[in-house]
């Protein structure tokens, strides 16, 4: 495993982590066995950073990593969790210091520890980010010691570069893939500036560059992948990263000759967010342990040729990026 600065918190994370969504709900059904073996072979793999939210699965996906740093008193694991989707209607009225300290006290609890490593607000409405008040309730949660530093989760770039203005966040999650390129351009130079870390999520646009789904691949009714395609229930961008269906088996087809002997096609999808040194980690989602333990060899394998990634920009400019770019 490689390990990476995670901006100024000064934490050295893997450069692959682990995304906890699929462990608490929204993926179909994830046994509590299969969940702790995915999480297990990933610390096993050397993953250091679990990514986790107080709303997955209503707090089982939290309540899973608590168990697992349970069962791993000797490892050191960087939790992040989120807050601020609890909220019912999700408006910025509602980001109150109030609330954050009954969000992060329930955390605290799902996850058994005093406080919480990395907190990050979960995709706020845009107004959040012109409330400086919201920011200083993170900082007074910090004096207080109930968590030991905070981020933000985004969905646009736009709104990760309003959020480095503040000078307590410390890191930035985004969507970031071969189907992803926008974050990139801009605000990785300016994170890097602010010494704000980058957590790239989605880096298999759901699951679309592994290269196994195909046009009768079908999901299960409480899978988002089933339920979300058009944006029914979150941001459209968090199901395939937005990319329409179709669109995206086409793409994945033609990046199917660009995988190197002995890769997975995933592995690839992985290594390539690796190329950006400003990416402190990405966070896959496992499901089991095998997938777990293959996204981890990711961080292993050499850099990818510059005819591949040119191919790869290629692919992005003509036919991806047309869906994509202007909206995220
Ligand atoms: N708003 C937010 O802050 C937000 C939103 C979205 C995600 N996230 C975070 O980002 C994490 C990752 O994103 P994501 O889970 O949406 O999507 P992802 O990592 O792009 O895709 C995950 C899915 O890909 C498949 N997969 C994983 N490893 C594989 C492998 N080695 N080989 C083949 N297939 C593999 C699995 O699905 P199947 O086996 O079912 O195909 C898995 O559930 C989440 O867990 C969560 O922590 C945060």
């Amino acid at each position: 495993m490689q390990y990476r600065r995670l901006g100024s918190t000064g934490w050295e994370v893997s450069a692959i982590g682990f995304g906890a969504w699929a462990l608490g709900a929204d993926w179909g059904a994830v046994t509590d066995d299969d969940a702790m073996a995915a999480l297990h072979a990933a610390v096993d793999s050397g993953v250091n950073f679990i990514d986790t939210a107080d709303v997955y699965g209503d707090g089982r996906s939290e309540q899973l990593v608590g168990r697992l740093l349970r069962e791993r008193p000797d490892d050191e694991i960087h939790v992040a969790t989120k807050a601020g989707r609890r909220l019912d209607p999700h408006t910025a009225a509602g980001y109150t210091s109030q609330k954050f300290h009954r969000f992060v006290d329930r955390s605290l609890t799902n996850l058994s520890i005093d406080s919480v490593p990395l907190l990050q607000l979960h995709c706020p409405p845009s107004d959040v980010y012109y409330r400086p008040e919201v920011f200083a309730a993170l900082d007074d949660l910090k004096a207080a010691g109930k968590i030991r530093h905070y981020g933000v989760s985004v969905e646009k770039v736009e709104e990760a570069l309003k959020a480095t203005g503040f000078p307590g966040v410390e890191s930035i999650q985004i969507i970031f893939n071969a189907f992803r390129h926008r974050p990139s351009e801009l605000f990785f130079r300016e994170a890097a500036i602010r010494d704000v870390g980058i957590i790239a999520r989605v880096p298999l646009a759901s699951g679309l560059l592994s290269g196994r789904m195909d046009r009768q691949s079908a999901f299960p009714p409480d899978d988002h992948r089933s339920y979300n395609r058009d944006g029914a229930a979150f941001d459209v961008g968090e199901t395939f990263a937005g990319v329409p269906y179709e669109a995206g088996l086409d793409a994945v087809d033609a990046i199917r000759r660009l995988v190197p002997e002995g890769w997975t096609m995933a592995q690839l999808a992985l290594r390539w967010i690796l190329m950006w040194d400003e990416v402190s980690t990405t966070i896959p989602g496992a499901k089991n342990p095998q997938q777990a333990r293959d996204n981890a060899i990711a961080a292993d394998l050499p850099p990818i040729d510059a005819e591949t990634m040119a191919h790869l920009e290629r692919l992005y400019r003509d036919r991806i990026g047309p869906l994509v770019h202007h909206r995220w």
